[in-house]
């Protein structure tokens, strides 16, 4: 499972890019206005960073205007992911885009029908969202296995990319899965990093290497 960060604060990307286990980015426009950049700008920026796709989400809904903005993010860096709205004029423009040789990726999937027609639209991603399904009362990780199943069955080439992942629990259970991608906030890549006893453990080695240095002959 491919390791992406879900973020446009450049700090943070520096840090996870640095880490040696990046392979992708993932921004929106919500992140983006949480850092108070704009597209044209922050996304070559972090494609520089990054060094592996990046997701780019147009603002446009219907067909024409979603097809002029893919274009333009497309040609912002060639490593710009097209992310688009799941609906039916997203559907369209992906199908368009595609054939045009500009990857693509479906946000806000919600639902396993949403993600067979995205693929059968010729979608590079889907991004089915864990985290808001399971604040909905639902399971993300039963519309993840859904996903999946359903992808093997019919051998759509559409990478499943696991989104909105909120723990180091959902990237374990996105990769028990078989997602093929997990885009994680840098808290959550934080945490993954960590374990106490790890800490415990490497302190204990420390000290009895100091130990052995001091009383050594
Ligand atoms: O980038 C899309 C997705 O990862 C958003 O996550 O936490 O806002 O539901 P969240």
């Amino acid at each position: 499972m491919k390791i992406f960060i879900d973020s446009a604060d450049i700090d943070d990307i520096k840090e996870a890019a640095a880490m040696g286990f990046l392979e992708g980015c993932t921004t929106n426009p919500s992140l983006l206005a949480k850092v108070g950049r704009r597209i044209e700008s922050a996304i070559p920026e972090i494609c520089e960073i990054v060094g592996g796709p990046v997701s780019a989400e147009v603002l446009s809904t219907d067909y024409d205007a979603i097809l002029k903005e893919g274009r333009s993010l497309a040609k912002l860096h060639n490593h710009v992911v097209v992310k688009i709205p799941m609906l039916i004029d997203g559907l369209r423009a992906v199908r368009t885009l595609s054939d045009e040789g500009i990857r693509t990726n479906v946000t806000l999937c919600f639902s396993a029908t949403q993600a067979l027609l995205a693929a059968k639209a010729g979608a590079t991603y889907i991004s089915p969202f864990l985290g808001r399904v399971d604040d909905a009362a639902q399971d993300g990780t039963e519309l993840l296995e859904q996903i999946v199943t359903i992808y093997a069955n019919y051998e759509l080439h559409t990478e499943v990319l696991a989104a909105s992942m909120r723990s180091p629990l959902h990237v374990v259970q996105a990769a028990m899965i078989g997602a093929d991608c997990a885009t994680l906030p840098i808290s959550v890549i934080r945490q993954l990093v960590k374990h106490p006893l790890t800490d415990i453990g490497l302190e204990r080695f420390l000290s009895d290497a100091k130990t052995a240095r001091e009383t050594a002959k």
